[in-house]
């Protein structure tokens, strides 16, 4: 039987016989976002009055700093509501340029820049670069969205497992493996969601050499580079193998607690850039002029909110990962970035299975290493962008979950 057309309302639905609306094979075969679903099940138990120690969202705990906001009240005022130029407001452009030349060592003018959500950045640089069966390379494990992002783009998702050897490391022959003719990108991601490892200097002179050999495009995730603890970022764009077939993405939510401000970057040679904006001019228009005004005051603000929260991540970590490792049954390695401990679980049991009992009986949230790749079975991460308290409170609940569980 073929489809028929549902006229009764101002759209009309494409109804299968069923009667049910069809989607797209695109959208139906995409999984949604594992981290946010669960954060969303925490919701609804505290809702039914259930008190949950959740540790499963990837934000800052921290308020945006005052002067950010007071930046983009001012703009407000000032009537700064209408659309901007898609590619972002010139002085941000200079600012950000001025930004990842100093820190990053990257050689960006504002015609490098373009200024967009994080996620975003990530989502068109592979739209821009993939076609239909084109293979797209990131770690296992990964960051969530990675794999949706290029199924979404018509792309084959090839996710190459690291290996956790005293922290999580990619093996340059397992990519030069999984490595063919339609790969076009690899997507590498320093420090890492979810495992806070880095990809130091050394290893990314490895990728930037097979990236060359095979002539493949690297996206450089570096949106957690100002959170790394004791080590120093290093970007790939930087080296000179990689640097013109680099695409840099990075931004305000985790260095700046601007989350939801939903700002950050991409730098990349300008064909990239115009072919991205095209993207950007037919999709979001461009970002909020108040919201570009308030970022461009985080640039200029000095680094010092940065430093303070950087501090606080690093005491909780240090607090939290001996903790863990006190735990029977739990081993965890110390993360150099981002905050996320991602910990072993030895007891027979799949992380998702964990996940659930944890969220039961010990009213603990964390994401099952599952939702990152298949690498990460058998493991569990917990943001420790949480409380002192919340997160002693949430290891000593795991602690008695599971010494009344053996
Ligand atoms: C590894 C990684 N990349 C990119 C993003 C997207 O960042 P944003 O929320 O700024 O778009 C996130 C957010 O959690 C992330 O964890």
């Amino acid at each position: 039987m073929s489809p028929r057309v549902h006229p009764g309302f101002l759209y009309e639905f494409i109804l299968h016989p069923a009667g049910e609306i069809l989607f797209s094979k695109r959208i139906t075969e995409l999984e949604p976002s594992a981290t946010i679903a669960l954060g969303n099940l925490v919701k609804k138990l505290e809702r039914e009055g259930t008190k949950i120690l959740s540790f499963t969202l990837g934000e800052p705990d921290f308020t945006t700093p005052t002067h950010i906001i007071e930046a983009t009240k001012a703009a407000l005022d000032k009537g700064d509501t209408h659309y901007t130029p898609s590619e972002g407001n010139m002085d941000l452009r200079q600012a950000v340029a001025e930004r990842v030349r100093s820190r990053n060592s990257l050689k960006a003018q504002p015609e490098n820049v373009i200024i967009l959500p994080t996620k975003l950045a990530i989502y068109m640089a592979v739209q821009a670069l993939v076609d239909d069966g084109d293979e797209v390379i990131f770690p296992d494990p990964g960051w969530v969205s990675y794999g949706p992002m290029v199924q979404l783009s018509g792309g084959r998702p090839v996710p190459v497992p690291m290996v956790n050897m005293d922290g999580w490391k990619w093996e340059l022959s397992d990519i030069e493996a999984a490595i063919t003719k339609r790969t076009k990108v690899l997507i590498m991601n320093t420090p890492s969601n979810p495992t806070g490892s880095i990809v130091d200097r050394k290893e990314q002179e490895g990728l930037a050499r097979l990236a060359r050999d095979h002539d493949i495009r690297i996206i450089s995730d570096e949106i957690y580079e100002n959170l790394i603890y004791g080590e120093t970022h290093h970007s790939i764009g930087s080296l000179p193998a990689a640097e013109d077939r680099t695409i840099t993405v990075s931004g305000f939510s985790k260095s700046y607690a601007m989350t939801g401000w939903r700002v950050g970057w991409m730098i990349a040679d300008p064909d990239t850039i115009k072919m991205v904006n095209k993207l950007q001019q037919h999709t979001l228009t461009c970002l909020p002029g108040f919201v570009q005004k308030g970022a461009l005051a985080g640039l200029k603000g000095g680094d010092s909110s940065i430093e303070e929260m950087k501090r606080e991540f690093r005491a909780r970590r240090d607090m939290i990962i001996p903790l863990l490792n006190e735990i029977d049954t739990i081993s965890c390695e110390v993360p150099k970035g981002a905050f996320y401990a991602f910990f072993r679980m030895d007891n027979g049991k799949s992380s998702l299975e964990n996940a659930e009992l944890l969220l039961k009986h010990a009213h603990v949230a964390l994401t099952p290493g599952s939702a990152f790749g298949k690498a990460g079975e058998g493991y569990l991460r917990m943001s420790y962008a949480a409380s002192r308290e919340d997160l002693e409170a949430g290891a000593a609940a795991i602690a008695s979950h599971v010494s009344s569980h053996q």
